[in-house]
């Protein structure tokens, strides 16, 4: 298959283009198109074969369910059952944006979208260029992340190519996304409503909206109280995810310490002949310029994790290609949105992480 690849400016959206790509979707097709989180792979949420090419396209498991993207309330009261009060307020607060939010389904989802399930994750993505890609094509768009299944998700349409050229109809190109990680899942089908996913959109600011709000224990890691062998409750976060061929590891501790155990770390591996790659911070760079011999490149400044989290994947994609052996990282505060940037860092090191 050929993977027509167009490029469209978020300010000034080329309806034409907007319409080839619609087609691709009402025709049971795929298209990747951005979001502000992360690049989506989209197709018609209430076409059951469609979604199934999805997939497959991804070599995703059938049982991990898909989020359905919506552009107005009209289509969200389409696919769910019931709307509890307190998803109302989530919606007034941060829609479009990135929170997607788990409801009873009604019937016209299939199952072969929700992995199974009674439920459905929904989500309006703040990103005009998507929205305007739900609405013209007139459709629910089913969009997991547009990665292959295990590799980190994608932040450009450079990175959707890599991983789909030839598999897909159609790449729309946006430019580089602005969170760089997944939406927050809450779900709201429980008593309490729960985290199933951190992101962009933190617990404190779910709770000012709607009070209390519990989190899912197991994302946490096995490393945390809740055991190894707690099952999240997000079929996606069991898998080994967002992973990064070299093996990764993770370091801990005051900052000196860190980045000495690291350069120790990356001197050794590298004159055993491997191929070493180091996250550092803007703030840490400087300590590691004396090892010449790994690459060392820094995800961001601590004082500004919006930078941390855009840079995430792309720096764990950009070690996969130059083939690194190992990454030794730093670790991050793992508050509001550190708390998702940590999340993301551990599940790709396999939660290895050591304090030192
Ligand atoms: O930011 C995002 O959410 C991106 C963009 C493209 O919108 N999408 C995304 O989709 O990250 P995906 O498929 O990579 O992750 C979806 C996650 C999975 O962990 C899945 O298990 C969970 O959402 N999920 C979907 N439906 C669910 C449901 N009914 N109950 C619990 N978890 C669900
Ligand atoms: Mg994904």
């Amino acid at each position: 298959m050929n993977t027509v690849i167009r490029t469209v400016d978020e300010n000034n959206i080329d309806i034409n283009v907007i319409d080839e790509a619609a087609k691709f979707l009402r025709e049971g097709n795929m298209v990747a198109f951005p979001t502000e989180t992360v690049y989506g792979l989209g197709a018609d949420a209430l076409d059951e074969s469609a979604s199934a090419k999805i997939y497959q396209a991804k070599g995703r498991p059938s049982d991990n369910p898909l989020i359905a993207h919506v552009c107005n309330m009209r289509q969200v009261e389409r696919i769910v059952k019931d709307i509890p009060e307190a998803a109302i307020k989530l919606m007034k607060a941060f829609w479009p944006g990135p929170l997607t939010i788990i409801f009873n389904k009604s019937d016209v989802v299939p199952y072969g979208t929700t992995g199974g399930l009674d439920t459905v994750a929904v989500r309006m993505p703040a990103n005009k260029i998507a929205l305007k890609l739900i609405e013209y094509s007139d459709l629910i768009i089913a969009a997991p992340s547009a990665n292959t299944s295990g590799r980190p998700s994608p932040t450009t349409a450079a990175h959707v190519k890599e991983d789909l050229d030839g598999r897909i109809s159609m790449i729309l190109d946006g430019g580089a996304v602005g969170i760089g990680i997944e939406s927050t899942i809450v779900d709201m089908t429980t008593e309490v409503p729960m985290i199933l996913r951190p992101g962009y959109v933190t617990r404190s600011m779910l709770e000012k909206v709607i009070g209390h709000v519990e989190i899912d224990k197991a994302i946490l890691g096995p490393s945390g109280d809740a055991g190894s062998d707690m099952k999240p409750k997000a079929p996606g976060m069991k898998y080994k995810h967002y992973a990064p061929k070299a093996d990764f590891k993770i370091f801990e501790g005051d900052s000196h310490s860190v980045a000495q155990k690291i350069n120790s770390l990356a001197e050794r591996y590298s004159s055993d002949g491997f191929k070493v790659g180091i996250i550092a911070s803007d703030e840490s760079i400087m300590r590691y310029e004396n090892s010449d011999v790994v690459s060392v490149v820094s995800i961001g400044s601590r004082s500004d994790e919006l930078s941390i989290s855009r840079n995430l994947y792309k720096i764990l994609r950009d070690f996969d290609a130059e083939k690194v052996d190992y990454i030794f990282g730093e670790s991050f505060e793992s508050q509001e949105l550190g708390q998702a940037i940590m999340n993301r860092l551990l599940k790709a090191a396999g939660y290895q992480i050591e304090h030192v």
